[in-house]
Formats: structure tokens, C-alpha cells, sequence
């Protein structure tokens, strides 16, 4: 019988650096694409009453020797009672013989690895000699949206374009000290045209800058939007750019920043260039030129999950970390 363990937020977020999380991106994006992982589209249960919906996401990532379900509730009025707007559990079990092995607080996980794709986007499309990144939205995936760019590139400044000053301004402290790198309030839209990459991670539901404010060979990370109805990024901008998703089948029914434009005639589902694996793989070329304007438009996907799931795992076993149940 193997052993069961619990890990709590606090030690999935002490066991794993970004720096790791990166590297199993790209184990997990290159499954994706290869088709080697068993990643079926996601549950997604809605409750309006409560404006809210729980998605339920299985995989099975062969390399891993294990399966997983990671439950998430979005609660999009948790906010305004100062709680997090997401929570989760993921469960997991082996996938040689089906015995569970562990339950995780994925409330930090999914920041942690969304972090890290977009981390590992930027690492392959954005230009080498960024240094400027702005962040729209100071929430949980902001965060971690900052450092997974901040691993990858020599940052000298970052520029937080939030809803709310006082919030921001806090934003802007907590992550100067995290990093030790400039980061500041942005006060005018078009401060945006200093910027070489760009993370949106909010709760909009419409795109949050405007598509003349974009320099010449910026890359965006897109995370916020999951819904086929709701965008961060303007139609034009699409339109413009190499874009490059997580998983097409899930951009295509998931993600509005996808959707709305081919609705408006704008864009094709053709036109999606790449998934991020087919970049990892060395099937697609990532930046082409330093002019390009690249996205990353990203839903989530559950072999993110288990990639760094399961590697807490192993570490556990090896280092003794978690709750033993049973
Ligand atoms: N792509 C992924 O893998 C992935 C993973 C987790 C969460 N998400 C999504 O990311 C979004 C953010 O999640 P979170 O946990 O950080 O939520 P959060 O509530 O902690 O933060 C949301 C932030 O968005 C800001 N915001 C809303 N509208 C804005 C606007 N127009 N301009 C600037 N800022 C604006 C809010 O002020 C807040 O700072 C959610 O929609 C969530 O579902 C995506």
C-alpha cells in the first residue's frame, strides 16, 4: 500500500521554485502537443445564482506514471469579501495501479504553474533584450505572472496598470521587494508604449489596453480571460499577431480572446500559428523577427497540473515533505 499525502499551500509554495516549474512546463506542453498526454476538455459546472462555476479537470500524463483531477471553484464575487477569487484541490493517484498518492492545495499551484507557462512563453517568443514588462490586474496570477517573466528575462522595470491605486501601489511594493527590480504604478494608458512584454491576468471581461499602444515587437502573455465570451486582448491585436496557444481545441472552445474575433471576421481558427508545445518540440520556429508582435493566449490545461503535481510527489517521497493520511 502506498503512501497517501496531504500538501498544504504553504509547502507546495516552499517545495518549488519558478525556475523548477518552467522546466516542467515544458514537459507537460510538449506532451500536450505530442499527444501523448490524456487531457479530455474540462468539466465546467456553472452556479449563477452564486456568479460563479467549478471546473473539473482529468489527466493522465504517461511520463508522470500517474492521473490526476484538479477541482478549481471560481467565485468571481470572493473579491469584494476579500476572499481568493480561486480555489482548489487536486487529487492524485498512480498511474501504474491506480492507487491514490495525494491531495493538494492547488490554490497556489495553478498561480504557480500559469506563472510558469507564461514564463516559459516569453522565454521562447519574447525578444531577448526585453526588459520592460507591464502587468494588468494585482491579483493572485499577477504575481506570479511577474516572476515567472522575471525568470526568464533581465528585467529593469515593471509597470502595474491596476483597477484600484491603493491596491496597486501595495502590488508594486510587495513584488519591488520580492524581486529587488523596479515596479511601478503606470498612470496613463499610453505608458504602455515602453513596454517589451505584456502579462494581462484580470477578471475583464473586455480588452484592457488599446491596440496603439502596443511597441514594435512586444510579446503578450494572455492568462485572464477563460471564457468564449469574455477578452483581454483587442481583435486587432489578433489579428496582427503570431499567436500561439496552450491547447487549440481548448482556445477554440474556451477562449473569447480566440472566439470573439473569428466571430467578427477578423481572425480564423487557421490562423492560430502554434501551441506552445509544437515550440518546445522544435516542430514550430518560435520569434521569427524582433518586430513581431507574439501572444500567448492561455485557458489552463491540466497537464500543467500534474506536471508539477506529480514531481511534488516524487520530491515528497525522497525528502519526506506533506502530511502523511494514511
Ligand atoms: N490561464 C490560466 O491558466 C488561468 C489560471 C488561473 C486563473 N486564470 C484567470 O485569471 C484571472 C485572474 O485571476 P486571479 O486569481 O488573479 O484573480 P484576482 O481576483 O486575484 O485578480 C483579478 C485582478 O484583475 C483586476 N482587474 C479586473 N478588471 C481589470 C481591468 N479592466 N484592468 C486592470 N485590472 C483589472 C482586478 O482589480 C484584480 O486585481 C481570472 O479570470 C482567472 O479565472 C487563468
Amino acid at each position: 500500500m502506498e503512501t497517501l499525502r496531504y500538501f498544504s499551500r504553504q509547502v507546495v509554495e516552499e517545495a518549488l521554485t519558478m525556475s523548477e516549474a518552467i522546466e516542467l512546463m515544458k514537459d507537460a506542453f510538449r506532451s500536450l502537443s505530442s499527444g501523448e498526454a490524456v487531457v479530455p476538455l474540462r468539466v465546467n459546472l456553472p452556479q449563477p445564482e452564486q456568479n460563479a462555476q467549478t471546473l473539473f479537470m482529468p489527466v493522465y500524463l504517461p511520463s508522470t506514471e500517474a492521473v490526476g483531477l484538479k477541482m478549481v471553484t471560481i467565485f468571481r464575487d470572493n473579491p469584494i469579501q476579500n476572499l481568493p477569487l480561486i480555489h482548489g484541490l487536486m487529487l492524485i493517484m498512480d498511474g501504474t495501479n491506480g492507487q491514490p498518492l495525494a491531495l493538494l492545495d492547488a490554490e497556489y499551484l495553478t498561480a504557480l504553474r500559469t506563472g510558469a507557462a507564461s514564463g516559459l512563453a516569453t522565454d521562447l517568443l519574447a525578444r531577448k533584450d526585453a526588459s520592460v514588462l507591464a502587468v494588468f490586474g494585482t491579483g493572485a496570477q499577477a504575481r506570479t505572472q511577474v516572476k515567472g517573466v522575471a525568470a526568464v528575462r533581465s528585467l529593469e522595470k515593471v509597470l502595474v496598470f491596476g483597477k484600484n491605486t491603493a491596491k496597486a501601489e501595495a502590488f508594486c511594493i510587495e513584488m519591488q521587494n520580492t524581486l529587488g527590480i523596479n515596479v511601478e504604478a503606470a498612470s496613463q494608458p499610453k505608458q504602455l508604449l515602453e513596454a517589451d512584454i505584456i502579462c494581462t491576468a484580470t477578471t475583464s471581461n473586455v480588452p484592457v489596453f488599446e491596440h496603439q499602444y502596443l511597441k514594435k515587437g512586444v510579446h503578450i502573455n494572455g492568462v485572464g480571460s477563460y471564457r468564449s465570451d469574455a477578452r483581454e486582448i483587442p481583435g486587432l491585436t489578433m489579428q496582427s499577431a503570431k499567436i500561439v496557444v496552450d491547447q487549440r481545441s481548448a482556445a477554440l472552445a474556451e477562449a473569447g480572446d480566440v472566439v470573439l474575433p473569428i466571430q467578427e471576421g477578423l481572425f480564423e481558427a487557421d490562423s492560430i500559428f502554434a501551441e506552445l508545445g509544437e515550440i518546445v518540440l522544435g516542430t514550430k520556429p518560435g520569434r521569427a523577427s524582433s518586430g513581431e508582435i507574439t501572444v500567448f493566449k492561455s485557458v489552463g490545461n491540466a497537464a500543467q497540473d500534474l506536471a508539477v503535481a506529480s514531481y511534488l510527489v516524487r520530491k515528497a517521497q525522497k525528502l519526506n515533505l506533506g502530511v502523511v493520511l494514511g
